[in-house]
């Protein structure tokens, strides 16, 4: 890094000005019906050519292993799937160092993916995970619950729980894509014709994110990340 001095050192102190930083982030969120049954195309174009190292929990194995894995065997590349042990009492860096460990072994490079199938708690890990590695590569969410349909798997936020503190620390990386089987979703309480409820984009951490209209469909979710640490999701999520 090279420091420039501008100032000269007779100038008395004080702020010199302020730096504004934000940045737009932008992904797609793709409803798939069919992922649940081991093939799709969206699910093709998101892994392609890429080292993939999927991730899921115990439950989802036992309902989807068979479509995962056969999902992963279509693809050409190296990929990996492994069932950890998930949950809230598992929600914590242990769990993300696992993950790495993981992706290390198989030597993820820096266009590697990881992929979250399963609740929220699956989604904090490999989002916190994926936003360390390489210093950052791409992950893909694949929801399979309520809370991560509408809130955790199309967020940008990523967070463990440490020393009792819940969502203590994390990170904010937003996945390279979401995939949505609204078939394959445990707690199905609002059905895909019927207006489904308002979320609050709020994982508990005590931020007051805006609430955030939920509807049925597909498209292109855009969230603001300020220097202030705060996150926003702009315009609708999509189930
Ligand atoms: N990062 C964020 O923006 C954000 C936002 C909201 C919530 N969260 C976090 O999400 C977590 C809660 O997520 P959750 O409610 O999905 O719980 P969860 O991830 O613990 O999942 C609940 C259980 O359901 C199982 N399961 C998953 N899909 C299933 C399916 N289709 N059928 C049957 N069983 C299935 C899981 O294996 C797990 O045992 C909390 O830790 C919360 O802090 C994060």
């Amino acid at each position: 890094m090279r420091v420039i001095h501008t100032h000269s050192e007779a100038e008395p102190a004080g702020r010199v000005g302020r730096l504004q930083c934000a940045r737009t982030l932008a992904f797609d969120v793709v409803r798939a019906p069919g992922l649940s049954v081991g093939v799709h195309e969206a699910f093709a174009a998101a892994v392609a050519g890429r080292r993939v190292l999927m991730i899921t929990s115990p439950t989802v194995h036992s309902l989807y292993g068979e479509a995962l894995t056969s999902l992963l065997a279509s693809q050409q590349g190296a990929h990996q799937y492994e069932v950890l042990p998930l949950g809230e009492a598992r929600k914590h860096m242990r769990t993300v160092e696992r993950v790495c460990e993981l992706a290390a072994r198989m030597k993820l490079d820096r266009r590697g993916l990881l992929v979250a199938v399963g609740g929220g708690v699956c989604s904090d890990i490999v989002t916190f995970a994926a936003s360390m590695i390489r210093r950052g590569i791409d992950h893909l969410r694949i929801p399979t619950t309520l809370i991560g349909q509408v809130d955790a798997g199309i967020g940008i936020k990523g967070a463990v729980n440490l020393q009792g503190l819940k969502s203590f620390v994390g990170c904010f990386h937003p996945p390279a894509g979401v995939l949505l089987d609204p078939v394959n979703r445990l707690n199905r309480a609002f059905p895909p014709s019927v207006a489904p409820p308002k979320a609050k984009a709020d994982d508990d951490d005590g931020a007051d994110d805006e609430m955030t209209e939920i509807d049925v469909g597909v498209g292109p979710l855009e969230a603001k990340v300020g220097v202030g640490g705060r996150s926003g999701a702009r315009g609708r999520k999509w189930i």
